[in-house]
């Protein structure tokens, strides 16, 4: 039910005022400097100044002092006192930079996502700042996209629970409670899918894949009570989103019931226009207005042209009326009508430094989200008191927050200095640590050095190899068609193994990177990411061992990029591959690769070991299918685990994926410990969208699965009807 106050606003506003609501501007429009990337076309919009006065919202993040002196210059001039709504894109972490959102999902760790999330809410209501563009939830199967960094990966069911995690975390039970920020899921949908990696490019998916994969994690988001959801660049069924009335009106809101406010990505109302769907800005906004799509960003067609189609009886103006009322209880939830400023607080926002819990948390969730991929003779964790040699572009650097790493205030901590912090006295000797630049372009030929740094090296008990890609190769506009490390860092490393010293490499990305040609070189190999503020100090925590590894992966690394897309849930094939006979030649097969990634979804090792046994799955009295497991972490360390349970409906009225994750749980287990871990299957676990995209159950035989990874569980077979 709509507030009477709200009401009798809407009832009160002229035509022109509840479009320039609808309409978000960058703080440049309002005379300020723009302190944070514009990632799309930045031009004069022509606007007036009185329309200034009625503009509903502002993009990007600005500052406390600025949003405070912004506020009550807006409130001094507008007819109606309406506060400007501030929101920006807070992906991970907003002073306290967090993991990027690939790494976090590699954690497993709702309960450290949701914490996350808390902590970016707070300090960026601190900033002054309402919204944020998060959780991007795309499901994603192909790593060339550069924003695969921004997503928590390939799989649907974990997508679903790091959204919901996140949500919670931002908003709370209360938008108005004390820094709390309203989440926006994005991008609606479908736009981790663009073909061949290429941002911004074409999406084209059949409805049972894009209700299967992709919209499970929308969905999460919506049923977790999330305030808003942004409209993606792409087409979906060759309807761009930004004007696609089946997706916004007829999936959102009809069929999921959501009722906040939606929003377009930047400029993306005026891409109707090149992308072919309207012939110019005024058909643009006509198609975006019909579909549902409330907000304009940095276009402004709503403004232009939106009376001329309400006046020309083109538009209902109860559509207008809407999504503006829709905004105003936005503004309403977070309080704002009351307290315009919220919690924007300059002494908070301008502290010298982010604050030690929050810094401490960024590090352990930054620990949980390294992937050791290789450990072979135990050459990890290090021990106190060897000799290290230290190599590699990232071995230094403090370019390690990775994108979108709001103000960018405050430097990462460098592998260097976090080995150091631990153990200020190490014998620690750098050789070919290069400027990142240099070293990542190949202006710095590893062959020019090397004779001279193996020299210095050659003493050491091991040597860490720190490389990785730029880190602004990676976010919006950051697709890449090869995936392999420069090939003066392929070189490095393979000159590193000539030493005859155990080599750790150490990978900082933002995606997936194809490792094979480095995997024989390395003796350990450290899935690192981009982890943010105490970066170094996490990854110094996992080589030491006062973390022990527990991060499985959120995504498919390729054994080729030629495998791309290459993920766990594909479906079955009528000519399956079998590993039993690899040379039949009339299957699903590449000649020259390996059909497997080289490390697959859920994979990671641990310094401890585990042993499952005992597997089972039955019919309980009560009618429950239960699937158990017992675990026994084997190994003198205590160890987490995260056990996987998959699932495959073996025949269906449509083709099912080969296996799909239903459901995990981490256990921390001491030396020796054991638990039996249960699943109870559920029958919205057996689900699937049938042939009218219905959900159906078909009864019939389902491989219940646990393990470790996608690749490597027991299987047991029961028909459940
Ligand atoms: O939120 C982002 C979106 O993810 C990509 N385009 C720009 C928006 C606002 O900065």
């Amino acid at each position: 039910m709509t507030k009477p106050f709200i009401q009798d606003l809407v009832n009160d506003m002229t035509l022109d005022e509840k479009l320039a609501q609808l309409t978000q501007l960058g703080p440049y429009y309002w005379g300020l400097d723009d302190t944070v990337d514009l990632t799309g076309p930045f031009k004069e919009l022509n606007i007036k100044p009185q329309v200034m006065e009625n503009i509903g919202s502002v993009l990007n993040g600005i500052g406390a002092r600025n949003v405070i002196e912004l506020q009550t210059r807006h409130l001094e001039s507008s007819r109606q006192k309406i506060p400007l709504l501030f929101m920006a894109d807070v992906i991970h972490g907003y002073r306290t930079i967090l993991p990027i959102p690939l790494a976090m999902g590699s954690s497993f760790d709702l309960e450290a996502i949701e914490r996350f999330a808390e902590i970016a809410a707070r300090e960026s209501a601190a900033a002054g700042i309402h919204v944020t563009f998060s959780p991007m939830t795309d499901l994603v199967r192909d790593p060339r996209w550069g924003r695969v960094m921004e997503t928590s990966g390939e799989d649907p069911y974990l997508n679903a629970r790091v959204t919901e995690s996140m949500v919670r975390g931002y908003q709370g039970t209360d938008l108005k409670e004390p820094g709390r920020i309203a989440a926006c899921v994005k991008h609606f949908a479908g736009y981790g899918a663009p073909e061949g990696g290429r941002e911004y490019n074409t999406v084209d998916m059949s409805t049972g894949v894009l209700r299967e994969f992709y919209l499970p994690a929308y969905k999460a988001a919506v049923d977790a009570g999330v305030a808003m959801v942004m409209a993606a660049f792409n087409t979906i069924d060759r309807i761009p989103a930004s004007g696609n009335s089946k997706l916004l009106r007829g999936i959102l809101r009809e069929e999921w019931g959501f009722d906040g406010v939606t929003i377009a990505d930047f400029n993306s109302v005026n891409e109707l226009v090149p992308h072919g769907a309207a012939q110019d800005g005024r058909e643009a906004a006509h198609k975006s207005l019909a579909a549902g799509l409330d907000i304009e960003m940095m276009s402004t067609h709503y403004l232009n042209h939106g009376a001329a189609l309400v006046e020309e009886g083109l538009l209902d103006i109860s559509l207008i009326d809407e999504a503006v009322t829709r905004v105003l209880e936005l503004k309403d939830a977070l309080g704002l009508f009351d307290n315009p400023f919220k919690d924007a607080d300059p002494v908070a926002d301008e502290a010298d430094k982010p604050s030690a819990e929050h810094l401490q948390a960024a590090r352990e969730l930054g620990a949980s989200s390294v992937v050791l991929l290789k450990n072979e003779n135990e050459v990890l964790p290090l021990k106190r008191g060897m000799k290290l040699g230290l190599a590699g572009p990232f071995a230094t650097s403090i370019h390690v927050l990775g994108g979108w790493a709001g103000a960018e205030k405050d430097p990462a901590v460098s592998l260097y200095t976090g080995i150091t912090g631990k153990i200020p006295a190490a014998d620690i000797v750098t050789a070919m640590t290069g400027e990142l630049g240099s070293m990542l372009e190949g202006v710095f030929d590893v062959e020019d050095h090397a004779e001279e740094a193996f020299e210095q090296l050659k003493d050491c008990d091991v040597i860490l190899a720190a490389v990785g890609e730029n880190q602004h190769d990676t976010g919006e506009g950051g697709s890449k068609a090869s995936l392999r490390l420069s090939a003066n860092q392929e070189k490095l490393i393979r000159r590193l193994k000539d030493t005859g010293k155990p080599v750790v490499t150490i990978v900082f990305s933002g995606r997936p990177l194809e490792l094979a040609p480095v995997l024989d070189a390395s003796d350990a190999l450290v899935q690192a990411w981009f982890l943010g503020s105490e970066s170094g100090n996490s990854i110094a925590d996992v080589l030491f061992g006062d973390y022990n590894p527990s991060g499985r992966l959120s995504m498919s690394f390729p054994y080729s990029v030629g495998q791309i897309p290459v993920y766990y849930n594909a479906y079955q094939t009528g000519r399956p591959y079998d590993p039993q006979y690899p040379n039949v030649r009339y299957v699903t097969r590449y000649l020259d690769i390996p059909n497997d990634p080289l490390f697959c979804f859920g994979y990671g090792l641990s310094y401890s070991s585990f042993a499952y046994s005992s597997f089972n799955v039955e019919a309980a009295a009560d009618g429950r299918v239960l699937a158990s497991i017992e675990v026994e972490n084997t190994s003198e360390v205590t160890g987490k685990e995260t056990v996987q349970l998959y699932i495959r409906d073996v025949t269906a009225s449509v083709v099912r994926p080969v296996k799909e994750l239903k459901g995990f749980k981490q256990v921390t287990l001491a030396a020796h410990e054991k638990q039996i871990i249960t699943f109870e299957i559920t029958s919205e676990m057996l689900m699937f969208y049938g042939q009218d995209d219905e959900l159906v159950f078909e009864p019939g035989d389902f491989d219940i699965m646990i393990g470790r990874n996608s690749g490597d569980h027991a299987t047991q077979r029961i028909w459940i009807s």
